[in-house]
């Protein structure tokens, strides 16, 4: 098996890429990444120490991709990952040439090798403008789901597939949504085998967690190291809630994806922590304080961040129906995989986590 994961020294696709070749000592695994996010150098290291191969190059420029040779299955984990972006001047034009050209140059790629192609979407995908609207039940902790809802395609299991579309979702989600259009496209017209995982929040060990993306290991880290944090928006209390899926289970849904490409040609799957790996901010910060001994006062601010939301839950049925798969590490034993990463590589990891 040969497989090229762009943005292969990110969170998501170093991990993939240590997984695949300890779990495929074969397989040649190629990471194509501009080593833009800060970070990726250090999971370059754990890419190349598992036996990946690194290939520096960007997802925008045709040209760096033709470089690569020919591969089974392509992997599109190349992106700028934060709803914040593309508000900043020059911000713009990185968003929209990273995640949608670039996805259309992987997709070229793709094309000509004939290669499957895994795309790692979003649920950002999904109107921020509707969610927002969403009924919920509050407790002092957190925010919850209510089962009596007005669209279709939520209930208190999450948001499913079905949830309609049409909103604002802001340019990030716009990107991976456009990109999205364009994966069912060639799939379609050229008999590319694709599949389409809209991951809500992902974390584990090797997430470079910063304020606009990687929420979760940003908590843990400022615990670690004791820096300062604050619940933005909701009243302030942190009761803001998001489920979470670990890389690991991301990966062991992307093995059995890779066996039955056949089976699901051009397949959309909301893929998440679903209700059971569901936490709040406040919740949250009880657990960081349990595994690092360290308490913080968190500070508050009353003003919403644009596009945010009080809770995101993703709904697994279809793809737990389709083929079993269902989350198996919860958050307690990621923020504690996550400390034990902290503590192998403290040096380096605190001038970008601290
Ligand atoms: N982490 C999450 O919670 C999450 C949730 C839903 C979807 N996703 C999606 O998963 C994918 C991976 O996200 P991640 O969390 O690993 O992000 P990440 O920022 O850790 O990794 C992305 C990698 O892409 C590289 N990159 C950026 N621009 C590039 C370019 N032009 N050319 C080549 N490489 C480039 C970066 O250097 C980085 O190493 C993204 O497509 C993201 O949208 C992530």
């Amino acid at each position: 098996m040969k497989i090229l994961i762009t943005g292969g020294c990110g969170f998501v696709g170093s991990n993939l890429a240590v997984l695949f070749k300890q779990y495929y000592t074969e397989s040649e695994v190629y990471c194509l990444d501009n080593l833009s996010r800060r970070g990726s150098e250090i999971n370059l290291q754990k890419v190349l120490a598992a036996g990946g191969q690194f290939i520096h190059g960007d997802v925008r420029i045709k040209s760096d991709l033709e470089r690569i040779p020919k591969v089974d299955i392509v992997i599109d984990a190349a992106a700028e990952p934060s709803v914040l972006a593309g508000k900043v001047p020059g911000e713009l034009e990185n968003l929209i040439d990273t995640n949608l050209n670039g996805t259309i140059n992987t997709l070229y790629f793709a094309k000509k090798h004939q290669a499957a192609i895994i795309f790692l979407s979003t649920s950002r995908v999904y109107p921020y403008d509707t969610l927002a609207k969403a009924n919920l039940e509050t407790t002092p902790k957190r925010f919850n789901l209510s089962n009596d809802q007005t669209f279709v395609g939520i209930s208190q299991q999450g948001i499913a597939e079905n949830y309609p579309l049409e909103g604002l979702r802001s340019l990030y989600g716009a990107t991976k949504l456009a990109s999205e259009y364009f994966i069912q496209e060639f799939s379609n017209n050229f008999g590319l085998p694709a599949i389409i995982n809209r991951c809500g929040v992902l974390s584990g060990p090797y997430q470079m967690g910063k304020i606009d993306q990687g929420v979760i290991v940003l908590w843990m880290a400022k615990h670690f190291w004791k820096g300062r944090l604050g619940y933005i928006g909701y009243g302030g209390l942190g009761q803001q809630a998001r489920d979470v899926l670990h890389v690991r289970d991301l990966f062991r849904l992307v093995q059995w994806q890779i066996v039955n490409l056949g089976l699901l040609k051009g397949q959309i799957f909301n893929v998440g922590g679903g209700l059971e790996n569901t936490v709040s901010l406040s919740e949250l910060t009880d657990l960081c304080s349990q595994i690092t001994g360290n308490d913080l006062e968190i500070g508050s601010s009353f003003e919403n961040r644009p596009g945010d939301l009080p809770i995101y839950v993703t709904d697994n049925g279809k793809i737990t129906d389709f083929c079993g798969w269902k989350p198996e590490i919860n958050i307690s034993t990621l923020l504690n995989e996550v400390h034990e990463w902290f503590k192998s590589d403290e040096a380096s990891l605190k001038a970008i986590l601290s």
